[in-house]
Parts: C-alpha cells; structure tokens; sequence
C-alpha cells in the first residue's frame, strides 16, 4: 500500500524549477516567436525591449527566436549571427533580461529547406533537392561535408551562446528545419548514412545535439524542440517521434525536451490551429506573391480547429517514454492547462500566442488565478515577424520603443541602427 509521502507531490506551475543546471523562478517559458526586431545580424534596443516585457511579465524564461548557426540557415537575412559583432548586444540582452530576475534561452538551428536563400545568396539546403512552394526557393541536397559544417556550427553557436550570458539554448529540431527535414521520409530521399532508416535519418539531430553537449557541458542548460509530427501525409509522425526521444534521452545530450508539431515548408497551419490569417499574409508580400496568395493562399494554409492544450494528448505519450523533464507546448494559456501539464508530469510550459496578447500574463496568473488569456487565436501575429512581431490587437506604441536605438555595450564601431522608418519588410515567416 502507498502512503501520502510515497505519492510525488505535483508542484506548482508558478514554483521554482530546474531545468539543467539553471533554476528557473518558475515553470512558465516563453516559447520562442521569431520578433523580427533584429538588423543586419545584431541585436536592436527593441529586440532587448521585447523580451524585457515578458521578464518584467513574469515568466520564468523567455526564448530569443531564432539564431541561425550559419549564414545559410538563415530564414531573414536580418537575423542576429553568431559573430564577434554580435556579441555586445547578445551580452546586453541577457544582462536587461536577468536585471528582472527572468533567465533566457537561445533557439539555435539550421533553417534547411526554409531557409531564405534569396536574402542569404546561398541555396537552401534539404535532405533531398525539391522546389519548396510555401518557402518560395529550390532546395539543394545538402552534402556531406556541408552537414558536418553545419553539426559544427551548433557547437560553435552553443559556445558563444554562454559567452553571451545565456542560461539555456534550445535547439530547433521541428518545422522542417533542416534537422527535422532530415527526420522526415517524406523530405528525406537519401540512401546514404544520413537517410532510409529512422536511425539514419536521425542521426543528423543526434550529431547535432552531441556537438552542443561537447560545446557547453553542463555550464547552460539544453532543450530541443522536436517535432512529434509533421502534419503532413508521408511526414514524420509520432510513431517515430518517441524512438528519436528515447535516443536523444540515452545520449545524454539534453536537459529538457519540447515537443512540436508542424512544418513551416509543407503544412504551416498545422502547428498553430483556429484562423487563417490570408489578408495579413498577402498584405505583406510583393507582388505577384500577393496575387499568388490571394489565389491559392487557402489551398497552401489549412485551419485546424483550436482548443487550449492542443499538443497535450500526444506529447502525454512522449512522457511515458521517457524520464527526461519535459516542456509542454502549444494551447498553453491559463492555469487550468498548466496544472493539467504538472499533474501529467510535466516539468515545465511554454507560452507563444498568450503572451505576445499578454507579456505580463505570469504576473496576472500570480494576482489572479482564473484569468483567462486574451488571446483569440486568430493568428494575425503570425505576419507581424516580417515587420517586429506583436500582438495586432496591443497598441504598438506600448509595445515598442520610440527609436531603434543601440542598446548599452554596444562596440562603438558597430553602424548605426536604423530608425524603424528605415526599416525593410522583406522578411520571411519563422
Ligand atoms: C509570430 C510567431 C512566431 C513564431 N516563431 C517561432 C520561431 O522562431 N521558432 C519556433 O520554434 N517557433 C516559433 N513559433 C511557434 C511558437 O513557438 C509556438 O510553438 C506556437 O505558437 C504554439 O504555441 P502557442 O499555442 O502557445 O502559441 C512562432 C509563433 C508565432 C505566433
Ligand atoms: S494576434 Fe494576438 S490575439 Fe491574435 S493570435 Fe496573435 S496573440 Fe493571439
């Protein structure tokens, strides 16, 4: 018979917990959302700003979105690089982000076949050559030699990642990026030692999660978010999912893992649910792109029904699997779904779309547990990343600084950041 004391008691969503070698002040992440807010591979004032909002929110971490490894996995060729010149503002960043008591995570990855080639001058790289519709780009089969380039490149980035302060990196192993594409049969034509069997096709993602272990030890945490499923027919689904968890937890490589769902190259709807954003999207293309999405827009971005805690009963299966602390993502926005999370065994929860609706959402929860989340699911934030992502309906002035000034220990030599007058559009969806 079991008594009480046998029984682990859940913990709370809002108490401290450890993640690696970082305690967190509490279990709610802010998931990673491409801000759009970065210029010429540095870091801007509003991009600190951004994530010093959801510090000040109270979340236990937020996730500055996403740093390519290499120029070539870039998906906005104004995304902050891994350089010299980088530094100052990722240390500035990290320095504004823990002056209000919250910890930062890195998301770190190869865009692969969603790369933007044309803002890169470099082609997009895939398991296998394809023409990539929704990404807009022909894809290359990428080589040997450029996949060991890229396996070194997270190792490099992870290592610069706690040079800069950071508490964590989150690798990007979903969406169809380029670790993901490797995973999935349906993207994934290869029939050498990096495809045909799951155990090939993931060993692009293991390398990669070995390289960041050997790069950082135990000095930051580290977190892969993993696609569960692709959402695609003939895509990876969650049958192979929980062999690749189970792999990755044996090599030792990971502190925490975040399942996903979804490909920004095949279905990109898939991960987000409730409504399409048409109009915004086209709004924001040039033409003939617009009048291509006007046209066949519905045919390219499905809906899916929305409702709170999406991701749970398939990530629940990942968890049995595995003893790894896990994060549960998608549909996370008030206390109800967080303590669903816990009592499942979760350790941890991260939060995209409820946040950028509400950055001081934590802090609500704290004050006043049955608040519900703001967020309507309408998904119009999701074009806002090519001009400084936000939530449509919060004021912007409130949200943003007034000038895109350089943030404080930026190198003196470093050029001038553009007023937000100055700023191109030509950024592509995360
Ligand atoms: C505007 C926007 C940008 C996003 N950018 C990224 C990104 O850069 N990397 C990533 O892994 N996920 C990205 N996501 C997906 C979120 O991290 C999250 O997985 C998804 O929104 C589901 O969580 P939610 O229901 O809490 O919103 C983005 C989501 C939104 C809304
Ligand atoms: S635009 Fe605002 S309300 Fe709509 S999904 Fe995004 S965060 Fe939620």
């Amino acid at each position: 018979m079991t008594s009480p004391a046998d029984v682990p008691a859940v913990p709370d969503v809002l108490s401290p917990g450890r993640l690696g070698p970082v305690t967190l002040r509490n279990r709610i992440i802010k998931a990673a959302t491409y801000e759009g807010l970065s210029h010429r591979g540095r870091v801007t004032q509003d991009l600190i700003d951004f994530h010093v909002a959801y510090a000040r929110g109270g979340v236990g971490m937020t996730t500055v979105a996403y740093l390519a490894v290499d120029r070539d996995g870039r998906t906005d060729r104004h995304q902050v690089l891994w350089t010299d010149e980088a530094g100052p503002g990722l240390r500035a960043l990290t320095d504004a982000v823990h002056a209000e008591g919250a910890a930062v995570s890195a998301q770190i990855g190869h865009g692969g076949p969603v790369a933007e080639a044309r803002g890169n001058k470099a082609p997009a790289l895939a398991p296998s050559a394809r023409v990539n519709v929704i990404a807009m780009n022909r894809a290359k089969e990428a080589s040997v030699a450029d996949l060991q380039r890229i396996v070194a490149a997270h190792g490099r980035a992870a290592a610069r990642a706690v040079e800069a302060g950071f508490d964590a990196v989150e690798v990007h192993l979903g969406h169809n990026y380029l670790a993901s594409a490797f995973l999935s049969p349906k993207l994934n034509h290869r029939d050498d030692e990096y495809g045909g069997s799951l155990r090939k096709r993931a060993r692009l993602a293991r390398e990669i999660m070995q390289a960041v272990r050997d790069a950082v030890g135990d000095r930051i945490a580290i977190v892969a978010k993993m696609n569960m499923d692709d959402g695609a027919p003939g895509g990876f689904w969650l049958d192979e999912a929980i062999p690749v968890a189970q792999w990755l937890e044996a090599d030792g490589t990971l502190d925490a893992l975040e399942m996903t769902a979804g490909s920004s190259l095949l279905n990109p709807m898939y991960l987000f649910k409730g409504d399409v954003p048409l109009e915004e999207f086209a709004g924001v293309m040039p033409q003939p792109i617009k009048a291509g999405v006007g046209l066949i827009g519905h045919r390219l971005l499905k809906s899916y029904p929305y409702y709170d805690g999406y991701l749970l009963e398939d990530a629940r299966q990942v968890r049995a699997a595995v003893t790894l602390p896990m994060i549960l993502l998608g549909g996370v926005t008030d206390r109800a779904v967080m303590d669903v999370a816990m009592a499942d065994g979760f350790g941890f929860v991260a939060m995209a779309r409820a946040l950028l609706r509400e950055p001081d959402l934590v802090n609500r929860l704290q004050a006043e547990p049955a608040h519900r989340s703001l967020c309507i699911h309408c998904n119009k934030c999701m074009p806002t990343n090519y001009t400084g992502t936000r939530c449509v309906l919060v004021d912007r002035r409130t949200t943003r600084s007034a000038t895109w000034g350089k943030p404080e220990g930026y190198a003196p030599t470093a050029p001038a950041v553009p007023t937000s007058a100055e700023w191109d559009t030509s950024h592509p969806v995360t």
